[in-house]
C-alpha cells in the first residue's frame, strides 16, 4: 500500500498538532502516513522543500515563519495565494516535476464556521488584527456575503495597507453589496442597530498578559467571539478569557486547525477525512 510522506515546516514546530490531526485522519481513511514536523531556519527553506519533493516527498504544510517565503520554491499558485500572498500547504505533482502553493487557512476558517452554526451573510464581521492571519481569512469571509468586514489594529496605519491591499474587494462592493471598513469609519457612520455579530481575533495580544482592547468594539449578549489560537482543551485563550464578559459564546482556534488540515490532507490524497474528531484525541501525547 502507498505511504504517503508528508509534514509540517516551521519555526518553531515542536508543539505542533498538525502531525496528530493528520494521523488520526489517515487511520479514520485507513491509509499509510509519514507526517513529521520539521524544524527549518529561513536560509535552509528552499533547500529543504525542494530536497523533500526530490526525494519523494508529496505533500508539506508550511507554517509560521515560512509562510510567505515558500512561495519562492512553488511552481504554480493557487487562485487564492495569489491574492493574499501566503501558503500554507505545499503539493508536488512527480510527473509535471511541478511544486504547487495553496493556502486552506480561510477556508478551514469558513468551514469550521459554518459547521458552528455561525452566520456569516448579513452579518458585520469585525477582524482584530491586520497581520497575514487577517489576511487569510478575509477573502473566504467576503465570499460568504457579509454586511460589512471591519477591521482594527494595534497599529491603525496598518489597516490602510490591508484596506489597499484588498482593494479588488472592495471595487467589488457594487456587485456584492459588502463593505471592507475601519473601525472607526464604522464607529462614525453606524446606525443605532448596527452592531458587530461576531469578532475574530487574529492578533497575538494577551499571551504576554490579560488581553484587553483600546476601542469600544459595538457588541450585544448576541455577539459571537472566535479566536484563531487556541490553548490545551478546557482553558480559554486571552482573548476568549476577556470575551467572556460579553458574551457566551466564544470558540477557539481548534476547529480550524482541524479544518485547514482536513482540506490538506485531501489536496495530498484526493480523501475527504471526517473533521468531526474527539479534541480529546488530539491533545493525548
Ligand atoms: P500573523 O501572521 O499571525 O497574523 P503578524 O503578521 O506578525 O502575525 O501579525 C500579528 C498581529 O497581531 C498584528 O495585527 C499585530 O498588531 P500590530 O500590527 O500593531 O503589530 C497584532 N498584535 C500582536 N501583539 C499584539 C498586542 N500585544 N496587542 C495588540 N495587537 C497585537
Amino acid at each position: 500500500m502507498k505511504s504517503y510522506k508528508l509534514g509540517v515546516l516551521g519555526n518553531p514546530v515542536e508543539h505542533s498538532l498538525s502531525p496528530k490531526i493528520h494521523s488520526i485522519f489517515a487511520k479514520q481513511v485507513n491509509i499509510q502516513i509519514d507526517y513529521q514536523a520539521y524544524k527549518v531556519d529561513e536560509s535552509d527553506l528552499e533547500l529543504f522543500i525542494k530536497d523533500f519533493f526530490k526525494s519523494g516527498g508529496d505533500g508539506l504544510n508550511i507554517t509560521v515563519p515560512h509562510k510567505i517565503n515558500c512561495l519562492n520554491v512553488a511552481d504554480e499558485y493557487s487562485a487564492s495565494v495569489k491574492f493574499i500572498g501566503a501558503a500554507n500547504t505545499l503539493s508536488f505533482d512527480k510527473s509535471a516535476n511541478k511544486i504547487y502553493a495553496h493556502t486552506t487557512d480561510g477556508a478551514g476558517f469558513v468551514a469550521d464556521v459554518i459547521k458552528k452554526d455561525i452566520s456569516i451573510f448579513n452579518s458585520n464581521i469585525l477582524v482584530l488584527g491586520a497581520g497575514g492571519a487577517a489576511q487569510s481569512i478575509i477573502p473566504m469571509i467576503h465570499e460568504k456575503k457579509p454586511t460589512s468586514i471591519i477591521l482594527d489594529n494595534r497599529t491603525p496605519e496598518k489597516i490602510q495597507t490591508v484596506l489597499d491591499r484588498f482593494s479588488l474587494l472592495k471595487s467589488d462592493e457594487t456587485s456584492t453589496g459588502v463593505q471592507l471598513i475601519d473601525l472607526k469609519n464604522f464607529s462614525e457612520h453606524r446606525s443605532l442597530t448596527d452592531n458587530i455579530n461576531l469578532v475574530i481575533n487574529t492578533t497575538s495580544a494577551g499571551f504576554d498578559g490579560p488581553f484587553s482592547w483600546k476601542e469600544d468594539i459595538f457588541t450585544t449578549k448576541d455577539t459571537i467571539f472566535y479566536d484563531l489560537s487556541y490553548n490545551k482543551r478546557d482553558l480559554p485563550t486571552p482573548f476568549l478569557s476577556w470575551a467572556s464578559q460579553y458574551s457566551d459564546q466564544c470558540h477557539n482556534g481548534i476547529g480550524m486547525l482541524i479544518n485547514q488540515a482536513a482540506l490538506s490532507f485531501e489536496l495530498w490524497t484526493g480523501i475527504k477525512p471526517d473533521t468531526d474528531i474527539d479534541e480529546n484525541e488530539i491533545f493525548n501525547e
